[in-house]
């Protein structure tokens, strides 16, 4: 398998950026809403440390992401299906984006303004209350809105390999072509 993508599938740099990205943004969630559901200060901090580097480490790999489109061309289009269908996946695509560089900025900024960084990292002093800080306001919405994207995203996925019986997934996923 190629490095990039050809017409018909993808290359092993984005599958491989696709699926590990999958699964940081499923770790955040649960991390995330285990955090916040959290009140036992120690247990917090902990979930907190691993859930801003994992935020910290899905906003690089989204950059690297975006900068390594301008090196490769995403394959055709299957086809077959009606525009809205096409439309809305590449809506989805490009709320994805804006939804984790908007989660990351929101995360990032509730530990500037709560100066929570050296309490998560550092071990000093008691965790702030982050709801007093308004990045905590789109921080939460977002993780709502990303929730019923990835279930849009996923689903749409499982309609093409289940119902339509295209290739939409499996060229998602790394094989051997000729
Ligand atoms: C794509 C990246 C991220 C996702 C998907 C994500 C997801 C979440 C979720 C689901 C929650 C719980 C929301 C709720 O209960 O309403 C949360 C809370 C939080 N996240 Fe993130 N997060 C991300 C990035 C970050 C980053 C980069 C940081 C910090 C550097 C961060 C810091 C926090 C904090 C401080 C809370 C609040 C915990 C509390 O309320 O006690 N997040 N995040």
């Amino acid at each position: 398998m190629s490095m990039k993508s050809a017409k018909s599938h993808y290359g092993t740099v984005a599958i491989t950026i696709h699926w590990v990205s999958a699964v940081l943004i499923i770790a955040l969630l649960v991390l995330g809403f285990r955090a916040s559901g959290t009140l036992d200060p120690i247990a917090k901090a902990s979930l907190l440390r691993v859930h801003a580097a994992l935020g910290v480490s899905i906003l690089l790999l989204t950059l690297a992401r975006v900068a390594w489109w301008r090196f490769d061309s995403r394959p055709d289009a299957i086809g077959g299906g009606p525009r809205w269908q096409e439309l809305s996946a590449k809506a989805v695509h490009v709320l994805f984006y804006l939804i984790i560089i908007g989660m990351a900025a929101s995360g990032i900024g509730m530990f500037a303004v709560s100066s929570a960084a050296p309490i998560v990292f550092g071990g000093e002093g008691s965790l702030p209350d982050f709801n007093q800080y308004p990045p905590r306001v789109p921080h939460g919405v977002g993780a709502r809105a990303m929730i019923i994207l990835l279930i849009l995203h996923a689903g749409a996925a499982l309609y093409h390999h289940f119902i339509k019986r295209d290739a939409t997934l499996r060229r998602m996923w790394f094989a051997r072509r000729m």
